[in-house]
């Protein structure tokens, strides 16, 4: 059967192995912003972190499934670097990491460096090593990410959804909904060239890799702020869809589903109690 893998997008011990618990869970994502909580978590409970030790532990609470990993460098030569250094430091431990490059490492609009991460996917991923390309905002980033070689790519979907909203002055919050097929003003539908939502880059990657039978690279919809969202990330085809710990309960919380819990409790009768609860 294939069917949709479920990530958690968390750096936090406690989540990720509460998650697992529950069975359904296959894969870890991590950023550095992801990480920087965790420590600061464990920090508050007085505890010095020793984060080597402590990514040992996420990889092997993940028992095996997919674990991503981002270089934190600017250019290929340095994420080349960071990304064998973390494949080897941290793979042996459960032989399950997936390193994370950026699409576009640079951080001015002017550079000469656009090209550095489809080196760097290039370079790690025909060595062996598994990428997840993340920060990917456009479908044609994704493609790109795809001829490159890398294993997973992660279109933002929240972060376009965001990007959509404040460009056009709409009030939100990060967890608020927006909808697949996108949002009207003025009797517009907003996009950010050519795309409507996060949901639709998601769809648009999808559509595109179909095309040309790319199925060696999966789409990895991230950024998901709500159930909704996950449950449209999943009708847009998406292969793998990471979600915080909120997002992942929230998929199980309907208000009729606990009314009628309330409802079939009442009305248990001690007859059908003894029966199925005491097995007579
Ligand atoms: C995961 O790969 C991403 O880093 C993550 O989903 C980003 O989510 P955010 O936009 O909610 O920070």
């Amino acid at each position: 059967m294939i069917i949709i893998k479920i990530f958690i997008d968390s750096s936090k011990l406690g989540e990720i192995s509460k998650a697992y618990d529950y069975g359904l869970l296959d894969g870890v994502t991590t950023n550095p912003s992801l990480i920087k909580a965790a420590v600061e978590e464990e920090k508050v409970k007085g505890g010095n972190i020793d984060i080597e030790d402590y990514i040992k532990k996420i990889l092997l609470l993940a028992r095996g499934l997919p674990v991503s990993l981002e270089v934190i460098g600017t250019d290929s030569e340095q994420m080349i670097e960071e990304g064998k250094r973390l494949y080897k430091l941290f793979n042996p431990t459960s032989g399950n990491v997936y390193v994370k490059i950026p699409v576009n490492p640079s951080i001015e609009e002017k550079s000469n460096k656009n090209f550095d991460g489809l080196q760097a996917i290039k370079s790690l991923s025909g060595e062996g090593i598994p990428i997840n390309c993340t920060l990917v905002f456009t479908p044609e980033q994704a493609l790109m990410a795809a001829k490159a070689g890398a294993s997973f790519v992660s279109p933002f979907a929240g972060r376009i959804d965001d990007l959509i909203r404040s460009e056009n002055n709409l009030d939100f919050k990060k967890t608020d909904y927006f909808p697949a097929y996108g949002e009207e003003k003025d009797g517009d539908i907003l996009q950010d060239n050519g795309v409507i939502s996060g949901i639709d880059l998601v769809a648009q990657i999808r559509e595109i890799f179909d095309n040309y039978g790319i199925s060696e690279t999966k789409v990895l919809a991230a950024s998901i702020r709500n159930a909704r969202q996950a449950r449209e990330a999943a009708l847009a085809g998406a292969d793998i869809a990471t979600l915080p710990m909120n997002v992942i309960e929230e998929l199980l919380i309907h208000p009729k589903t606990i009314e009628g819990m309330k409802g079939f409790i009442k009305d248990i009768v001690p007859e059908y109690r003894n029966l199925v609860s005491r097995g007579k």
